[in-house]
């Protein structure tokens, strides 16, 4: 019985086996003669293709156009966009009301331009209307009243901010762009008063001091855990240049030494080339783009990086969600392919002529690749390393605080052109070292370099150069 019914199933799997041999023969025969087909089309192509190639490798004349559109719009976007953050800044923080003051509508007595210019705001000449120029220049406009702010406001130029204004002509909100960071002025019309330089790190804005303006910081407060009087002595503690972008993950306001936890503003021209980017090396430029436009700024769009999604190292994120932020409408995202090209292709100045010793700037270049050994890290003409740019605080003998807030707990090695743009505030992150002389000691000092003055000073010299 057992026998018999096994007899009989294996007829079945015999004919089972017969279809699947027949198939696989069938269909190995096909993609043999599929692939001999494929063979000889895929080498007319190639004849066909090399015919072309001359022709083809011209850059097609609309790429040049698209690409010069694209870095209209990313500079659009840098300079005016606010992704919706006035929704924070003015809606939730109110600071639209404490800069146009009780008597146009507001709190207080209002910001006037030159109380913004003393906070380190600076003026676009560019945007403003001929009659107001020749005003200005004629000494008829009244810097001491706030109404002279909002008029500047109402012609967009305050670098970096946006006034929304009501039917009636009221200061109803206000939003931030890239640009109050990021950008400065040529003082070509009066000191804060200019022509936009996009790029160059604004050491004159004192962000605390503009954001304790604010007469809602509450908001602030909720989300640190802490009370009102504690948001303003943490941003009091910032001072000008200097900016604490990681305060709104970590909570940590000051370092273990008393001091400020902010940073300072890095430029962000020449980071074509660079691998990671921010002075611990958080990601790529689109990473920290949309890092900053969401969690900072407060746009709305969307972020994610779930290694802010740790407790222990960044509490207030995991609290807040701040490392999975989705909104609809997402005001960010179509943005971050242009904005990228734009910053791709923004360069550092070159130095002026008589800003440095040239002389002195090629001995110094010598001594930048060989005896000092900086080119080993910062690697001409990118000065950060192709590759992971990273580095740990003792290597470049230096505290490990600040790279500990970062997921890597390392220190990126800094681009280093146009380092004359930004002398003042000091250098390093934290800008421990007050001058380029300064830096140079440091490293002699952890490197044992046994550079002489006359060495130490040729560094210098090429440093201001690059
Ligand atoms: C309130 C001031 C502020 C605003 C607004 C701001 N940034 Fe920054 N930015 C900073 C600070 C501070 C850092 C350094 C952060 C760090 O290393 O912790 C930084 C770092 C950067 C870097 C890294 C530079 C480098 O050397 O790798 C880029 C790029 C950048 N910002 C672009 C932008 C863009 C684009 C926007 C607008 C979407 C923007 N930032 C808005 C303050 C600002
Ligand atoms: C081991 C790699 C390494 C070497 C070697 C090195 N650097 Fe650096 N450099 C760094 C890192 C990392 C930083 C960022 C420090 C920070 O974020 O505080 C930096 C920062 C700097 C800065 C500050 C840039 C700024 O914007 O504030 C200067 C200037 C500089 N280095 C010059 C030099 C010179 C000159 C030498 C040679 C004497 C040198 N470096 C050697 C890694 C290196």
């Amino acid at each position: 019985m057992w026998i018999k019914s096994f007899r009989l199933r294996r007829r079945p799997i015999a004919i089972a086996l017969a279809c699947i041999l027949v198939l696989v023969a069938v269909t190995t025969f096909a993609f043999l003669n599929d692939e001999r087909k494929s063979v000889i089309s895929v080498a007319q192509l190639q004849k066909a293709l090399s015919k072309a190639a001359p022709e083809s490798m011209q850059p097609a004349p609309d790429l040049e156009k698209s690409i010069v559109e694209r870095i209209k719009r990313g500079q659009h976007t840098f300079r005016y966009d606010t992704f919706g953050d006035e929704a924070f800044w003015g809606d939730t923080l109110q600071l639209h009301k404490a800069i146009a003051g009780q008597k146009l509508g507001g709190v207080g007595s209002g910001v006037s331009p030159n109380q913004a210019l003393a906070v380190g705001l600076k003026v676009d000449v560019e945007a403003l209307p001929k009659n107001l120029v020749k005003d200005l220049k004629a000494g008829k406009v009244n810097l001491n009243d706030p109404a002279s702010t909002l008029v500047l406001l109402e012609n967009d130029a305050v670098v970096g901010l946006t006034g929304f204004f009501d039917k009636k002509g009221n200061l109803s909100s206000i939003g931030i762009q890239c640009a109050l960071c990021h950008s400065t002025v040529d003082d070509s019309f009066a000191p804060g008063i200019g022509r936009r330089l996009d790029g160059w790190a604004n050491r004159d804005l004192n962000v605390g001091a503009i954001i304790s303006l604010a007469p809602n910081l509450q908001v602030i407060a909720d989300r640190l855990g802490v009370d009102v009087a504690t948001v303003k002595k943490v941003l009091a503690a910032w001072g000008p240049g200097k900016y604490d972008a990681l305060l709104l993950m970590d909570g940590k306001g000051f370092r273990p030494d008393g001091k400020s936890g902010a940073v300072l503003l890095p430029p962000i021209f020449s980071l074509s080339g660079i691998n990671l980017h921010t002075w611990t090396g958080w990601g790529s430029l689109v990473h920290w783009n949309a890092y900053v436009a969401n969690t900072q700024m407060r746009g709305k769009g969307t972020f994610f990086d779930p290694r802010l999604n740790d407790p222990g190292k960044y509490p207030i994120a995991v609290k807040t969600g701040d490392w999975n932020i989705r909104n609809k409408p997402d005001l960010v995202t179509p943005k971050l392919a242009d904005l990228h090209v734009y910053q791709l292709a923004l360069t550092a100045p070159t130095a002026p002529k008589n800003s440095y010793d040239e002389k002195a700037a090629q001995r110094g270049e010598k001594l930048f690749n060989e005896k000092a050994m900086c080119a080993r890290c910062h690697v001409p003409p990118v000065f950060s390393e192709p590759g992971w740019n990273m580095h740990t605080p003792e290597e470049i003998g230096i505290d490990a605080f600040q790279a500990d807030r970062s997921p890597d707990n390392r220190y990126r090695t800094s681009p280093l052109q146009g380092l004359w743009t930004h002398q003042k505030g000091g250098f390093f992150h934290d800008g421990r070292f007050a001058d380029l002389k300064e830096v140079v000691e440091h490293y002699n000092t952890v490197f044992k370099l046994n550079l002489t003055e006359r060495e130490k000073n040729d560094l210098v010299e090429f440093l201001k150069s690059i």
